[in-house]
């Protein structure tokens, strides 16, 4: 059995790499390789660090070259933020890379094989717009950067976060009839603001999340123990049932508190004026 979390050099994938390496073999993959190795000696046992970047397909096939055939649990932390990156970057890594790892994952699944990618709560601010649905739904697709741009502005970073997370949510559906035949199940996980380097410097960045963050149910930022111990949970057999759906960790932010106060304020620069639909 081999369980992998890439990202795992810091915050959620570091302390989910914790959590789980009693299970048996592990590796623990980042494009930053000197942090991933930097986890794997902190654990210490059969814990291998593999330099992984999720943009770039060599590398992910040399990381399931690795995983062999034994695959248990696949956990994908890797992401860049509004802050880190600009938005084609963004979705190169949030989006177009997380599904790469899945198709390239797909092959392995088999009886009890997992998946849990993390997305965030900002993708449920994403409108329901069709259109731009249809465009995510395929970030593969050799025009996809081409159709998105037609639909919004792909050089301003914090729509593209929240729309390659909205994709995440969309893609463990997409994918949980294929997992499924084959006895797997894969989800997304949706953090809401957490005490982590890239949590952290978002709220630098941005003061109104210090605000969502205050008014929230919990009244505090999530720890990458809150997600590590869900994490723990999604991937375990009492976690059997679950598939295609994504799990909201976020203190309450996203159901209880009025989304619609942070309107104006979030929003997708949409340039054909297309219109939300319910
Ligand atoms: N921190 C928050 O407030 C928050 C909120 C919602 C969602 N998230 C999501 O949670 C996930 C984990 O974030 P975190 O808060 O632990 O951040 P973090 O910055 O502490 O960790 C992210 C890790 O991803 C790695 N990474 C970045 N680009 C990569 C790539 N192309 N290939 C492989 N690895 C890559 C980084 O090297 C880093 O180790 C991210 O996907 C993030 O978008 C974070």
């Amino acid at each position: 059995m081999t369980n992998v979390v890439i990202g795992a050099a810091s915050g959620m994938g570091a302390a989910t790499a914790r959590k789980i390496a009693h299970r048996g073999r592990l590796i623990v993959a980042d494009y930053n390789l000197e942090g991933a190795e930097k986890i794997a000696a902190e654990i210490g046992g059969d814990v291998k660090a593999m330099a992984c970047d999720i943009s770039n397909q060599t590398q992910i096939d040399a990381l399931m070259a690795e995983v062999g055939d034994n695959l248990e649990a696949l956990i994908v932390t890797a992401g860049v933020s509004g802050s880190q990156a600009p938005g084609r970057r963004i979705l190169e890594v949030n989006l177009m890379g997380v599904e790469r790892v899945v198709r390239a994952a797909e092959p392995k699944v088999r009886p009890g094989t997992v998946a849990v990618l993390v997305a965030s709560q900002s993708g449920y601010m994403v409108p329901n717009v069709p259109e731009l649905f249809e465009v995510i739904d395929n970030p593969l697709a050799p025009d996809f950067m081409d159709r998105l741009s037609q639909i919004l502005d792909v050089d301003v970073s914090s729509p593209c976060y929240q729309l390659s997370k909205r994709g995440v949510h969309r893609m463990v559906r997409r994918h949980a009839k294929s997992w499924g035949l084959k006895g797997g199940r894969i989800l997304s996980l949706s953090p809401g603001i957490s005490d982590t380097p890239m949590g952290n410097e978002e709220i630098d960045n941005n003061p109104i999340m210090l605000k969502m963050v205050e008014a929230c149910p919990m009244g505090r930022p999530g720890t990458p123990e809150d997600i590590a111990n869900v994490m723990e949970f999604l991937t375990s057999p009492a976690a059997a049932y679950m598939t295609g759906s994504d799990v909201l960790v976020d203190g309450g932010m996203s159901n209880v508190l009025p989304m619609n106060a942070w309107e104006g304020k979030i929003r997708l620069p949409m340039k054909a004026g297309l219109a939300p639909r319910f």
